[in-house]
């Protein structure tokens, strides 16, 4: 049997029939209010057919985290009615559904945060053209959104989600504090690397406390390993991070890579891939998910000699129906490349069908006459 269908069992005790992740992914398609929409509803009903896990699109923990147009909200009462609606679609199939929460920091587009003032660690603008400076959160109200990470998971666990994946990647906020680039504080969430880790460790907690009392639901920490900045997070501020991840304990941590078998980006002369030296510094204590053009089940095969669960992202968007056809023999059927004629079929959102389709190199499209 394919080890990709064999059943998995995290720490606490929670069980999923395989190793198969659906990919946080955000889609522009909630409302513009945040809550969650009926296109919405579809794209996940879709795609989390048979995967072990699914985890949703980043969730914005405040009002001024918001990262991306039509995101969804996780920072009001109001939305629960919505997110359980998208708990049960992820759900339905058998699914354990996963709730990304995060905030955007200095990555928020200015005209959906108020004031149009993004927020960060410090005032930094990202390396990136007409780039706004944020403004640096006072004391108070870093620890203020640390209290809006426990309220999204009480939400999250009232909405029926079995877990929340805390977004510590992907340059937002989280990684904004562990970064030297982003992070020039003085007070206790700056300062050196270890000062640095103070805004992620007190994330972890609080979100652990809020769901200290919820049964058999999953804590995650997603994160990514280096960022190009200079100064910026490298691999040896990585393994440091990863213990301090160990040491408070969640019940799987995700690496977010670009491609799961690629080396350092900082440092050309390394030759070890990223995950293999992820994975040898966790060493088994807790369960790690990887993530990055996996397309055919070979090569999801392979990755699970190094991590215990592989998420699909883009792939699982090209063909929904992918760990259908590995189960019943049909692996020659997977598409890897995205039918532009298929929209409807698919279940993909308008906004995200556009986002697609213009940025060229994003996705892989296929090569014919779009009808
Ligand atoms: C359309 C799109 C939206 C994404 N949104 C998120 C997100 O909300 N949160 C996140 O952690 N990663 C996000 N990612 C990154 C993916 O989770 C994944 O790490 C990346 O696409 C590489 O995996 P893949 O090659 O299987 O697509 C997004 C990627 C895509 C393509």
């Amino acid at each position: 049997m394919k080890r990709m269908l064999q059943p998995f069992q995290f720490k606490n005790g929670v069980e999923v029939p395989n190793r198969l992740v659906l990919a946080p992914m955000t889609h522009y398609s909630s409302e513009p209010t945040g809550e969650v929409s009926e296109h919405e509803l579809a794209y996940y009903r879709k795609r989390a057919q048979n995967v072990g896990l699914a985890i949703t699109a980043c969730a914005y923990v405040t009002e001024d985290g918001k990262g991306f147009p039509n995101a969804f909200g996780v920072n009001d009462d109001k939305f629960i009615p919505g997110l359980r609606q998208l708990a049960e679609s992820l759900k339905a199939e058998g699914a354990k559904a996963i709730l990304q929460i995060f905030h955007a920091g200095r990555m928020s587009p200015p005209e959906l945060v108020p004031n149009e003032q993004p927020v960060s660690a410090s005032a930094v603008a990202p390396v990136r053209e007409g780039a706004v400076t944020p403004r640096a959160l006072e004391t108070s109200e870093v620890e203020a959104i640390i209290e809006a990470f426990g309220e999204a998971t009480r939400r999250a666990i009232e909405a029926g989600f079995d877990g929340v994946e805390i977004h510590g990647a992907n340059t937002y906020l989280i990684q904004q504090f562990f970064s030297p680039h982003s992070n020039r504080r003085e007070d206790r969430f700056g300062g050196d690397l270890h000062g640095r880790l103070t805004f992620p460790r007190e994330v972890i907690r609080r979100v652990k406390e809020a769901a200290a009392d919820a049964e058999d639901f999953l804590v995650g920490y997603r994160f990514s390993p280096e960022e190009i900045e200079e100064p910026g997070i490298t691999l040896d501020d990585t393994d440091v991070l990863l213990d301090m991840i160990l040491a408070e304990g969640v019940d799987y941590i995700h690496a977010s890579l670009w491609n799961f078998n690629t080396a350092s980006m900082r440092d050309e002369n390394v030759t070890e891939r990223s995950i293999d030296r992820i994975a040898k510094r966790i060493n088994g204590a807790i369960p790690l998910i990887g993530v990055g053009q996996l397309q055919r089940p070979a090569q999801v095969e392979d990755a699970l000699e190094v991590v215990d669960l592989a998420a699909l992202g883009r792939e699982l968007i090209i063909d929904p129906e992918w760990l259908e056809k590995v189960k019943s023999d049909r692996e020659d059927e997977i598409e890897t490349e995205l039918d532009l004629n298929k929209q409807a079929e698919l279940a993909v959102p308008a906004p995200l069908w556009n986002a697609i389709t213009t940025r060229a190199g994003w996705f892989p499209i296929k090569d014919q006459e779009v009808k």
